[in-house]
């Protein structure tokens, strides 16, 4: 049986690749009920650092300053055996197999939007990787919150961004990866504000404390990582990232995983809480969190999915035989991947109350 996830960005893809053609139709409604998991932080909180080391690769734009200039939805598919590649949604039919080019491709396709200058877009980037090494997820990597604009950004950019940060996290299909750095007052935290204004009872919120090696000696994070300092419903992750001058040494994603572990469970002060510590232990969480949501909300899409079906089926028939490339073609694929949905669904409804949560 295909995974609930996988499928769910299968879905996600094909909605993207419809583009315009789907704006009058039951697909944006579609897109916007099937649940993803959006990382939002201050400026260089450590987001993007959180992202790789999810996926366990070197991909994204990082460093000092404004990198993360347009949201970037990016899917995890978990394939079983064979070579890790990397596609863009904007470039169909190219295979990445070195990572080195899906980061400069990220930086040149983010310029393209913005031109190259500090501005930002909403418009998404979309990219997939298969790796036998990654668990099914859909992660959403959005532009930092800030405080001020830099020189050569109009004085709105801060606000911009959090309205474009705040349309991602306010849909309730939305879980928040809120990131907030150890060696700052949580009180301070952009990450914690923001997701509090949305999800003021910490329901969908995934709180994430990076930096804890980068704390003031004599001080630790035992409070905030037993939430103490702040309450939510799931118990806070934290994780050691690689510091810059790891990054210019090239330290690699494996050894900083190992020192991670190594990290917790030899600090006297984590020792009692590094089995829910690290980015590895923060990826498995997510990836099980993220497929119970699915299956608590297939009642719901699973009505979406059939109005779905039956609107596709007008328009293809409107349209006449389909031809692979064109729009036709398009409808015709997601029209495929709803019925494989509708075929799963029923598997999954024996253990789903019906009534469930509503999409
Ligand atoms: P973003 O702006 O929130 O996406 O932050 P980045 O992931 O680009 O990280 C900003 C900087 O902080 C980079 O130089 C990272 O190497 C560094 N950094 C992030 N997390 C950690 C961490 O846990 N420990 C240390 N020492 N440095 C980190
Ligand atoms: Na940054
Ligand atoms: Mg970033």
């Amino acid at each position: 049986m295909e995974n609930l996830i996988s499928l769910v960005n299968r879905l996600q893809k094909a909605c993207t690749a419809l583009g315009d053609h789907g704006e009058d139709s039951a697909l944006p409604t579609l897109w916007d009920a099937l649940p993803s998991i959006a990382v939002v932080g201050g400026q260089s909180s450590g987001k993007s650092s959180v992202l790789e080391s999810i996926v366990g690769k070197d991909f994204l734009p990082r460093g000092s300053g404004i990198v993360t200039r347009r949201p970037l939805v990016l899917q995890l598919n978990r394939i079983d055996e064979g070579r890790e590649y990397a596609e863009f949604g904007h470039l169909p039919r190219k295979r990445f197999t070195d990572f080195a080019a899906v980061r400069k491709e990220i930086a040149d396709e983010t310029d393209r939007e913005t031109g190259r200058t500090k501005q930002i877009s909403s418009v998404p980037i979309y990219l997939s990787i298969s790796s036998p090494y990654v668990v099914n997820l859909t992660l959403i990597d959005l532009p930092g919150l800030t405080k001020v604009a830099v020189e050569g950004q109009p004085d709105s950019i801060v606000m911009d961004i959090e309205n474009m940060v705040r349309a991602f996290i306010e849909k309730p299909n939305c879980i928040i990866l809120a990131i907030s750095p150890a060696n700052q007052d949580l009180a301070t935290s952009d990450a914690i504000k923001i997701s509090r204004e949305v999800d003021p009872k910490g329901e969908r919120t995934f709180g994430v404390l990076t930096k804890i090696d980068l704390m003031d000696k004599g001080t630790d994070a035992v409070d905030m990582l037993e939430g103490k300092a702040y309450k939510l419903q799931f118990p806070w992750i934290g994780v050691v990232n690689r510091s810059q001058a790891d990054i210019n040494k090239n330290v690699d994603m494996i050894a900083a995983r190992r020192r991670e572990r190594e990290y917790f469970s030899s600090t006297p002060e984590y020792k009692h809480l590094a089995h829910r510590m690290g980015s590895e232990h923060l990826g498995k969480v997510l990836s099980k969190h993220l497929e119970a949501v699915i299956k608590s909300r297939i009642p719901g899409l699973q009505s979406l999915i059939n109005k779905t079906i039956i609107e596709l089926e007008t328009e293809l028939s409107r349209l006449g035989k389909p031809i692979a490339t064109d729009a036709g073609g398009k409808l015709y694929m997601i029209m495929e991947i709803c019925r494989a949905f509708d075929g799963i669904f029923k598997e999954h409804l024996d253990g789903v109350r019906p009534g469930g949560d509503k999409v």
